[in-house]
């Protein structure tokens, strides 16, 4: 499992507590920034990260922005994506096991620390149920063709 990692200056101190939490953890992940605090565009770094979970460098992606919601809405522009904006663990856990999300967005202004890692691990540690939910999963898919 590695994990694709994207901030934008308003996630940024967030994506280094998501950093510290998944070495902590042994989880692999690669950090395509940004890298400091100065002010960037979430939409590069929600793009970037989502490419690196489609060309299938990292299996999964989590991004940050000061709400989540405008990185969120930029690594969903990216075919094959599914990024779930999500700020409490029973959204992340259900975010896998019935939407099959292989991104999640967060927002470094809403969530602290701890409630992030928390969701971090339920969303990591959730499995697909499949079924039912696999035919609403394919039918999103079907709205990108
Ligand atoms: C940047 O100030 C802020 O707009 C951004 O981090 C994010 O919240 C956008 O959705």
């Amino acid at each position: 499992m590695k994990v694709a990692l994207g901030s934008d200056h308003g996630g940024f101190e967030l994506k280094e507590a998501i950093k510290k939490h998944l070495n902590r953890k042994g989880i692999e992940f690669a950090d395509y920034g940004t890298f400091n605090n100065d002010s960037v565009d979430y939409p590069d770094y929600g793009r970037i990260t989502a490419e690196a979970v489609m060309s299938g460098e990292c299996d999964r992606g989590i991004v940050c922005c000061g709400t989540g919601i405008g990185i969120s809405l930029a690594a969903n522009k990216v075919k094959g994506i599914r990024c779930a904006l999500v700020s409490e663990e029973y959204s992340a856990r259900m975010a896998k096991s019935h939407n099959n999300a292989n991104m999640i967005a967060m927002g470094g202004r809403v969530v602290g620390d701890g409630i992030a890692t928390g969701i971090v691990d339920a969303w990591l540690e959730a499995e697909f149920e499949g079924g039912r939910h696999e035919r609403r999963v394919e039918k999103i898919m079907e709205i990108e063709e």
